[in-house]
């Protein structure tokens, strides 16, 4: 799998730079063409002529050498790989990525780079913890740097704690997962995938509504997963308190009668995925002026059930997705519920929640699911919002591809 991929790796100033060594050898073991690049300080640790012999390549390390014709320019440098390891990453060379530098050859490739970025962390631990590391770390974090380690442990300074560069293996399983990820962008590629999301408004009047308390954060995590898996992803949203997720194609709908429009006119698709908390009654006859209050009278207000999306969805009998997947968010007997309601409605797959106030579940940022098929019922461990949206994302995808 690293087989012909191509890392940058810059080594900047630390002790823990002889650990690049062993990185080196490994990467290369596994047919990685790995071209070094070395910061001053890092010549101080290791001498360029061991990075170069282990990495069969020469090292470059000086911004003004690579200005004759002869060289690569630093722009086609940091470019030339499909990946960029920062390892070790000194609290220097942090800093001044954060702050966007362009004083060494380093940093100037890691500014002038679109290629994604891995950094290791090797500093002492007093360094690692100050505000300002603490501050740059977060504004990488942002910025799209990913992290490996740094571990807790004994430090060549004597002292113990976080600040230990992640040890060679570790970092070669960040990659290997960076790769992996990367390879699933394309997974459901040319799939159409629905979700609906958010709750219905049903109005009362033109100023008054029946609605609930979905945040639609789940609904929308759910679209950003099937984005990142490289879906054509069909977002039918209710009036929710988290914007949709950039990239999707948004639908925006209030009542529950809009939503079904909406869904019905975007068939076919090949998975369509309800989790929206849609309004079981609408108002049978909103009224079309606010209406006034009146001494002592309650208002005469009569009720019609809404149609059921998802129900109607599964029970297409043309151009039904290969998959239909609903939610069940219930507050008692929670299982039996909802194995009873996958039935009902004839979805294929139901995520059961429960929603009772007590679980923090409903507008909070995490989850409590259990995946019911018609075979089998797996209960998943407590898992922020996103983490439920990829793993049911993947699960879905991995019967679309068999599709
Ligand atoms: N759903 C729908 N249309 C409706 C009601 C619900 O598409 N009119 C979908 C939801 O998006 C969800 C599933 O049906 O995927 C179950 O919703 P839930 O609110 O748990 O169930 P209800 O059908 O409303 O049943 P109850 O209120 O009795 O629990």
């Amino acid at each position: 799998m690293l087989d012909k991929r191509r890392i940058l790796l810059i080594i900047s100033g630390g002790i823990a730079a002889f650990k690049s060594l062993d990185l080196i050898r490994r990467l290369r073991e596994r047919g990685v063409i790995v071209t070094p690049v070395m910061t001053k300080a890092a010549s101080q640790f290791v001498t360029p002529l061991s990075v170069s012999a282990l990495a069969g390549k020469k090292v470059f390390q000086d911004l003004f050498d690579l200005t004759s014709e002869a060289e690569m320019g630093h722009i086609e440098l940091s470019r030339s790989a499909d990946l960029i390891v920062v390892a070790p990453a000194s609290a220097d060379l942090v800093a001044k990525m954060a702050a966007g530098n362009a004083n060494s050859l380093a940093s100037t490739i890691l500014l002038a780079t679109d290629t994604p970025v891995m950094i290791a962390p090797a500093m002492n631990l007093r360094m690692w913890s100050h505000a300002a590391t603490q501050r740059n770390i977060q504004t990488l974090k942002e910025d799209g740097i990913q992290f490996v380690g740094p571990n807790e442990g004994d430090m060549a300074c004597g002292e113990f704690g976080p600040g230990r560069m992640a040890e060679p293996l570790e970092i070669i399983t960040a990659i290997k997962d960076h790769f992996t990820e990367k390879s699933a962008s394309d997974l459901l590629a040319g799939k159409r995938v629905l979700v609906t999301s958010g709750p219905t408004h049903e109005p009362i009047d033109p100023v008054r509504y029946i609605a609930n308390r979905s945040s639609g954060a789940q609904g929308g995590e759910i679209a950003k997963a099937f984005m990142a898996l490289g879906a054509d992803v069909i977002f039918v949203t209710g009036p929710a308190d988290v914007q949709p997720p950039i990239g999707v194609h948004v639908i925006k709908v209030e009542t529950a009668l809009q939503m079904l429009e909406a869904v019905e006119k975007e068939m076919p698709c090949d998975a369509a995925v309800f989790a929206a908390a849609v309004a079981d009654w609408r108002v049978a006859d909103a009224s079309s002026s606010k209406i006034k209050k009146e001494d002592g009278r309650l208002p005469d207000l009569e009720f019609s059930e809404n149609p059921d999306i998802l129900a109607t969805i599964s029970n297409r009998r043309k151009d039904r997705p290969d998959l239909v997947v609903g939610f069940a968010a219930e507050t008692d007997n929670v299982i039996n519920n909802a194995s009873r309601k996958r039935l009902r409605k004839g979805c294929d797959w139901i995520v059961a929640n429960d929603v009772s106030p007590e679980t923090g579940i409903m507008g909070g940022p995490e989850n409590v699911v259990t995946l019911i098929t018609s075979q089998t019922v797996e209960r998943w461990d407590r898992m922020s919002k996103s983490e439920v949206a990829r793993e049911l994302a993947m699960k879905i995808a991995n019967v679309l591809v068999r599709a």
